[in-house]
């Protein structure tokens, strides 16, 4: 799939009618991205959860509450202001983890995104997007609370925890999330 010549309006058009994978049978819409195409900031989460599918937009259930909490209180940014998307653009059944085939067809699709909004900061929210973007099988635990570059370029990633992660309340999650989005803040006033 060459995608390199798309923009966002024509890759979002493209991905609508996507069967690169098995989760074209059991998504209601393909939930592409969202937000601004010049944004310094890009969220990349996991997958589509069953609002979001519904709705065809990233991040609108409650780790979406959660985020744009975050947004406003840490980086002092609306969601209108970031750009938003995930790993794999359908929901997984059951909101099972979305499986390396899924991932790999996927893939092409974000990376075009990242390319096209080239962004100050990548902010990979979890494991999934992490470890796919660092090209490591290293967890967020372990990755958080250092910056690193997105592959050979010069943009920013800081690896934080899945807004999941910090509704289930382990112990400290939310408060990493702040210091890890403090520290996304200072790089793009730098
Ligand atoms: N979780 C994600 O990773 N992405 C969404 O869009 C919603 C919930």
């Amino acid at each position: 799939m060459t995608l390199a010549h798309y923009n966002l309006a024509d890759l979002a058009i493209k991905a609508a009618s996507c069967r690169a994978c098995g989760l074209a049978t059991g998504r209601t819409q393909v939930v592409f991205g969202a937000g601004s195409p010049d944004a310094d900031v890009v969220f990349v989460g996991e997958a589509p959860g069953a609002r979001e599918d519904e709705c065809g937009v990233p991040f609108v259930g409650r780790s979406g509450q959660l985020l744009d909490r975050l947004l406003e209180e840490e980086l002092g940014v609306e969601r209108a202001d970031v750009y938003i998307a995930n790993v794999v653009k359908c929901r997984p059944p059951d909101n099972r983890d979305p499986r390396s085939d899924e991932i790999a067809a996927c893939r092409p699709y974000l990376t075009c995104q990242l390319d096209l909004v080239n962004p100050v900061v990548i902010i990979t929210l979890g494991n999934f997007a992490s470890r796919l973007l660092l090209e490591t099988k290293t967890g967020i635990t372990k990755l958080r609370g250092n910056n690193y570059y997105y592959g050979d370029s010069l943009r920013h990633l800081v690896p934080t925890f899945h807004p999941a992660a910090a509704l289930r309340g382990g112990s400290g999650v939310l408060a990493h999330m702040r210091n890890d989005f403090g520290r996304a803040r200072e790089l793009i006033a730098s």
